[in-house]
């Protein structure tokens, strides 16, 4: 019989809210159908500014934005439900994600923040939600993230083959699935897209550089591009984890102020294209040298140029869109949310220890009952 979940995700680019209606009755999930729905356009706007200028914020605002991203939250999956056909009492929960406003891992005391009410999705959809993942990892002295490992080790391990995925959304996701009985290794190795959308978006006007096609037109600047390489996150050992707090158009402000000359922006855009596909490919290098095949998923899957670069520095592992394993990139981070809210409904742990770094294994999220 199926089990249908929702799973909802916006990630670090905040681009969209991502909804995947999925049956998971099998090992393997079943997409019923997925999509992104847009963000109302005052809200992203809202999102955007605690996100870049967290100080600027008052209670009263934060208040009304959690309860505003929770109504969109709702919406999304509502608008979901009734284009699927699919009754509301059919689906057994929903896995929310919410919104990240500041993830601060190695704070002390550790803490990450997202948004979006619960309360108001599973009391306007009427279905079980299940939220706030990542919290519970942190109180286990854990990165609180990544959290997909676990689903990428259900969905694409196979034994005796050393798969690594990486996720390219807003910032960059490793797994490491090394298809025998040493465990599987997860961190973020530094950004994704963030950089070059808000590059993109303050040179070109347009939200993203598609298919990488103004950064090809560019030439990769060597000096810039050891400037960023030089951030001290990108030679932490894991278990680690990154948001915008650290990469963000004011960092790259201060690395392009230490050159004696400003590069043209399209030679930024371009370098900082190579920065990405550096530090996936070092990261890659680093932990888990003998990999076979290298599996892409995030909206990073889709910049034509990012993925030759990628190829070609990988010379010798196949490097492919997850499509190929049964999930299409856009929808494997929200697959996984329906995944862990599965998860956590059967009272099974949803973090691996030796991804986040938590002294234990825990069950994730909070049940707010439909
Ligand atoms: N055709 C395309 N060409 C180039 N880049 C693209 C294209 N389509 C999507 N992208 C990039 O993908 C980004 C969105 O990716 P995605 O939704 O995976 O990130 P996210 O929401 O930050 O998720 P997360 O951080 O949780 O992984 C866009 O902001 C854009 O940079
Ligand atoms: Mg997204």
């Amino acid at each position: 019989m199926a089990e249908y979940y929702i799973g909802l995700m916006s990630g670090t680019s905040m681009d969209g809210i991502d909804v995947a209606l999925v049956d998971l009755q099998n090992p393997q999930p079943a997409l019923v159908c997925a999509r992104t729905l847009a963000w109302p356009e005052n809200l992203q706007q809202q999102l955007t500014q605690i996100v870049d200028h967290p100080s600027s914020v008052s209670l009263q605002a934060l208040g009304q934005l959690d309860a505003a991203t929770g109504e969109a939250f709702a919406a999304a999956a509502n608008a979901m439900i009734q284009e699927s056909g699919i009754a509301a009492k059919a689906i057994r929960a929903i896995g929310s994600h919410g919104q990240t406003l500041f993830h601060a891992p190695d704070n002390t005391p550790s803490f990450t923040t997202q948004c979006g009410d619960p309360n108001r999705i599973a009391e306007i959809t009427g279905i079980t939600t299940v939220a706030d993942f990542r919290r519970r990892d942190i109180a286990a002295g854990g990165q609180g993230a990544p959290l997909v490992p676990a689903f990428h080790q259900a969905v694409f391990s196979a034994p005796g083959q050393a798969r690594a995925i990486v996720n390219i959304g807003g910032m960059a996701n490793l797994t490491l699935l090394p298809g025998d009985e040493t465990p599987v290794i997860g961190f973020d190795s530094g950004p994704g897209n963030v950089l070059m959308d808000s590059w993109c978006r303050k040179h070109t006007n347009q939200p993203y550089d598609k298919n990488g096609d103004w950064a090809a037109q560019g030439t990769c600047q060597p000096a810039l591009l050891d400037c960023l390489l030089e951030h001290p996150f990108l030679k932490q050992a894991p278990p680690k984890s990154t948001g915008r707090e650290m990469f963000h158009p004011g960092w790259l402000d201060e690395q392009l102020d230490r050159l004696p000359e400003k590069p043209e922006a399209v030679d930024v855009q371009r370098t900082l294209l190579e920065f990405t596909a550096t530090t996936i490919c070092e990261a890659l290098e680093t932990h888990a040298g003998n990999t076979g095949q290298l599996l892409v998923c995030g909206g990073g899957a889709h910049n034509t140029r990012l993925m030759q670069n990628l190829s070609v520095r990988l010379d010798g592992i196949e490097t492919t869109s997850t499509e190929a394993f049964g999930i299409h990139p856009d929808w494997v981070e929200a697959v996984a949310f329906a995944w862990l809210a599965q998860q956590t409904l059967q009272g099974k742990p949803g973090n691996l220890p030796a991804v986040t770094g938590a002294s234990h294994p825990v069950v994730l999220g909070a049940i707010y009952p439909g």
